[in-house]
């Protein structure tokens, strides 16, 4: 028995081994190549977690303490924002954006970056809004942020050809960097790894966790490093009121002497999709919304808010050494359920209607519970989230484009 062989049936792939007796010598090869290259017993465990059933563990959960924006006297605001202009206008504050996902959900083909809205004051790509935003900074703080931009292996071609065909609307190209995140293949339910349409075994981002790992070995901290960067604002691509260099935020990790800083806005309903910071044993956390129990978000506080209602925007904020300590951690990855094509073993393309594959994320947000503590600063929602999720209703781009609109009303823009 070959070596290859070895160690599939080591890890009951017999699918694998049969399909790989139907390719050509050169398929043949390409498939081994990435064989040797994949964990199983990584694959395994995560495969074996997916029997397990998850249950909600946490005991000592407690609502977060955060600073209200709008509760800011005046004296205390222009503290925090003097301090924070500071190290903006001093070169030592970088932007990263997360645009390893696709805009599938969206029924955009594509990176999610190169999606298109229609606002009062023009057509405007995802990534030009946030050039734009990097723009306003620059001219107001006469600074020249750095941009470095997360893709995946998925998206990452696409996504330099659309930044170079719109000579990355206008930013300095030396300012950009773009990175490359992990990936991890998919699983079926019987624990076979899954065969694309190219004969390869089928991976996909590893979630935006992926991204500590993907900094390092990317050598953006290093780029960072040598640029003098000390703080990093990292955020999504989705959202187009994302405000991405406040120095309000940046006033307010320094003054309480934290290494990480996020944004909450107060949380619409006990369902809203989306991830709620608290603390677990005295340390941040944020638990996304498919894994808080529906009893937890329907507590209300004494004064009739929701105890888990200080909502994550994914607008967070970090000293360097954090990333750089991040750099070596592995995460735990959680599991989506989600629909995949493949080629069965012997060749068959087959299409499927429902779930047949896992996939496995890690979490950005699950490195804050390593600190003892973090900054959170709750900001009005009509001023910093437009998420774009769905295609319609909530979250969409109608949602979008409205509060867009308000927000930037022609002439105010830039
Ligand atoms: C995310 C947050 C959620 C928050 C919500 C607010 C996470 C895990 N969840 O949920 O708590 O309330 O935003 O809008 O952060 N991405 C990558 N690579 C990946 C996966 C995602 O770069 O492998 C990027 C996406 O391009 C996007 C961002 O991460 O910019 C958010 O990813 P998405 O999977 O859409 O998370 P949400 O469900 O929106």
């Amino acid at each position: 028995m070959d070596e290859i062989t070895e160690l599939l049936e080591k890890y009951n792939q017999k699918k694998l081994i049969k399909f790989l007796n139907i390719l050509n010598e050169e398929e043949k090869r390409n498939l081994e190549k990435q064989i040797k290259n994949i964990n199983f017993e990584q694959m395994m465990e995560l495969y074996n977690a997916t029997k397990k059933q998850v249950t909600f563990e946490e005991k000592n959960i407690e609502h977060v303490e955060y600073t209200d924006k709008s509760k800011l006297t005046k004296e205390e605001k222009n503290e925090l924002d003097k301090i924070g202009e500071e190290i903006i206008k001093n070169g030592k504050y970088a932007v990263v954006t997360m645009a390893g996902g696709q805009g599938t959900r969206l029924g955009h083909s594509g990176p999610k970056g190169t999606f298109e809205i229609n606002v009062n004051s023009g057509k405007k790509y995802l990534f030009q809004i946030i050039v734009e935003a990097l723009q306003r900074a620059n001219k107001k703080y006469n600074s020249n942020i750095p941009w470095y931009i997360m893709t995946s292996r998925e998206n990452n071609k696409d996504t330099v050809d659309f930044l170079e065909k719109h000579n990355y609307f206008g930013y300095d190209k030396n300012s950009i960097k773009l990175f490359i995140q992990g990936e991890l293949p998919l699983v079926d339910t019987n624990g076979n790894l899954v065969i694309g349409k190219d004969k390869k075994i089928k991976e996909a981002a590893d979630g935006n966790g992926g991204i500590y790992e993907a900094m390092a070995k990317g050598h953006i901290l290093e780029d960072m490093e040598k640029r003098g960067i000390e703080w990093i604002f990292v955020g999504g691509i989705d959202n187009v009121l994302l405000n991405i260099v406040d120095p309000t935020l940046v006033g307010l990790i320094i003054k309480e002497n934290n290494l990480i800083a996020s944004k909450s806005i107060v949380k619409r309903e006990p369902k809203e999709k989306a991830g709620v910071f608290c603390k677990v044993n005295g340390k941040p956390k944020v638990i996304e919304y498919t894994e808080l129990p529906d009893e937890l978000a329907e507590q209300v506080k004494e004064d009739g808010e929701l105890v888990f209602g200080e909502l994550n925007i994914l607008s967070h904020l970090y000293n360097i050494k954090v990333l750089k300590d991040l750099a070596e951690v592995k995460l735990k990855y959680h599991t989506a359920f989600k629909k995949s094509d493949y080629l069965d073993e012997n060749g068959n393309y087959i299409e499927v209607n429902e779930p047949n594959v896992y996939k496995f994320e890690a979490f950005i947000f699950d490195a804050f519970e390593r600190y003892e503590n973090m900054s959170i600063l709750r900001v009005k929602r009509e001023d910093e989230f437009a998420p774009i999720k769905n295609k319609e209703g909530v979250d969409s781009p109608e949602t979008a484009i409205k509060l867009y609109n308000e927000k930037f009303k022609i002439g105010s823009e830039l």
